[in-house]
């Protein structure tokens, strides 16, 4: 079992799903910036007493992530399931954002999923099976926030453009839209978000989806 790679392992979604790919047993490799983001996440993971990896990258760095991968691939394979959680979420409203502004931002929510596409779909697509998730958000635009609203729309044409190249070769491309604020015990509970990565990875093929909505646990 080759496992699961996480690219954003921060303490909200990042090491939910982590979490729950390490309980139903699969090794975890942690992929952040900082020490401190990966050393708190391998704690949290590794009470569950699967492999953990961690190893400081960024993913706008495309040959960062790519050697960042290579150790992830050496130690535990090319892994079952890719999830692409890290974000620059920032509240900007129309023309308040530099160019600079906005292409920092597009490359952290867009660009750095498409980094760690590149790397890891053709080899699971080599082996005719794997998982590639991308945290979204933003189901509607919001004018207080554009650079995300663009970014997690850019989110959705990837997940579209992964799987036309692909799908057909056994890899399952989805996005996670998150539409509210997470908080432990709240409608958007870490935890149950968490759940929705597990169920789109066991999804046999006849059943992917391609985007899951989470809009609360009551609606
Ligand atoms: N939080 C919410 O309320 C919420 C709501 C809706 C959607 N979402 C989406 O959910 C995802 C996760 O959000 P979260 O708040 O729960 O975050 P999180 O999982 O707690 O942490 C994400 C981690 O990504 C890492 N990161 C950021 N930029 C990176 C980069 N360029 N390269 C590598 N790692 C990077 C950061 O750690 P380092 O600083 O150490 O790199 C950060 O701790 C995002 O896509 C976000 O848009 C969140």
């Amino acid at each position: 079992m080759s496992g699961a790679v996480i690219i954003g392992a921060g303490p909200g979604i990042g090491q939910a799903v982590a979490r729950r790919f390490a309980a139903a047993g699969l090794p975890v490799a942690l992929i952040a910036r900082s020490e401190p983001t990966l050393r708190a996440a391998a704690d949290a993971v590794g009470a569950g007493g699967v492999p953990v990896v961690t190893v400081q990258a960024d993913s706008t760095d495309r040959a960062g992530l790519d050697a960042a991968l290579d150790t992830v691939v050496g130690k535990h394979g090319v892994p079952d399931v890719a999830v692409y959680n890290a974000a620059l979420v920032r509240a900007d409203s129309l023309g308040e954002l530099s160019v600079q502004g906005h292409l920092e931002a597009w490359a952290v929510n867009v660009v750095g999923a498409l980094n760690a596409a590149a790397h890891l779909a053709p080899a699971m697509a080599a082996r005719r099976s794997g998982t590639f998730l991308i945290t979204g958000g933003m189901p509607e635009p919001k004018p207080q926030y554009v650079s995300l609203s663009l970014g997690k729309a850019g989110v959705r044409t990837l997940v579209a453009l992964l799987h036309q190249q692909y799908g057909g070769s056994g890899v399952h491309v989805a996005s996670i839209t998150v539409d509210g604020p997470i908080a432990p015990g709240t409608d958007f509970d870490p935890d149950d978000i968490a759940e929705h990565y597990w169920r789109l990875h066991t999804q046999p093929p006849h059943l992917w989806d391609h985007e899951v909505l989470h809009a609360g646990r009551s609606r």
